[in-house]
């Protein structure tokens, strides 16, 4: 579905992405974990045609993706940072916005809106502004957005950090069902190894910009293969 290859991202004379290559299987959900600055967010905004790499190259559904994204590309993938960015509209329009502009007809947006809606349990907030809503709605709303637009390649940036502990437990496990049913290939960032055991087959652990470690989330606890993995991951082993 998504590969990348060799990919290094430069700023300011510092090498925040170092020779990175990854690949993301139609269907999976893959976990990005890692220390605060480690690159998580910087490798999640290239893989999503945020940024742009130094080097290296990127694939998407086996075909090169040229430096100047073409739309068509861009509008296959959707993404949800840690603060939801919604629109001040009503709820309804936040999430058929993206719809509209891909020139979906009105009944199948309603429908499609009211379904996803449904489906994070926001249904009852469709004429509420979304500028009005508790950050657990609006992340439950930004979420039914991002599924609305039934992206080959959904990307969550720390979707639940901002919430507390009861409201993140229960969007977590809403969201795990969504993965059940619809089977989304996504790359979700988390600071928690908790979310990344309940939501991702796959995880990826990245150590000052470089993938230190990858395997199952369970696998890589029993064997965190690196000394310094065993010692990121110790803080999760309780
Ligand atoms: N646009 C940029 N320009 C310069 N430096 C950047 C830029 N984006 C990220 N960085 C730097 O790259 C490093 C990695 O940042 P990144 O946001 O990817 O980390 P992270 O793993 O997502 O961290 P956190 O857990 O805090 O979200 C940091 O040192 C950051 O300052
Ligand atoms: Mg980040």
């Amino acid at each position: 579905m998504l590969e990348a290859q060799g990919i290094t991202w430069t700023k300011d004379h510092k090498t925040i992405l170092k020779t990175i290559d990854f690949h993301l299987l139609q269907g999976e959900c893959v976990g990005f974990i890692g220390p605060n600055g480690s690159g998580k967010s910087s490798l999640l905004k290239i893989l999503a045609f945020l940024e742009t790499p130094t080097s290296g190259l990127l694939f998407f559904q086996g075909q090169s993706v040229p430096r100047n994204v073409p739309l068509p590309i861009r509008r296959r993938i959707a993404i949800v940072f840690q603060e939801p960015l919604l629109l001040n509209t009503r709820v309804f329009d936040n999430v058929a916005t993206g719809l509209k502009i891909r020139g979906m007809a009105k009944g199948k947006i309603r429908e499609r809106v009211d379904y996803w809606l449904e489906q994070f349990g926001v249904s009852h907030l469709t004429k509420q502004s979304a500028r009005s809503l508790s950050g657990g709605e609006a992340q439950r709303v930004s979420l039914a957005r991002a599924f609305a637009l039934e992206p080959d390649v959904l990307f969550l940036d720390e979707p639940f950090s901002a919430l507390d502990a009861p409201t993140k437990e229960g969007l977590r496990n809403d969201l795990g069902q969504v993965f059940k049913a619809t089977h989304t290939t996504t790359v979700l960032v988390s600071h928690d190894f908790k979310d990344i055991t309940h939501l991702a087959s796959r995880a990826l652990i990245l150590l000052n910009g470089q993938i230190a470690a990858e395997g199952s989330p369970s696998e890589l606890l029993k064997n965190p293969q690196k000394e310094e993995v065993a010692r990121f991951l110790a803080h999760f082993s309780s």
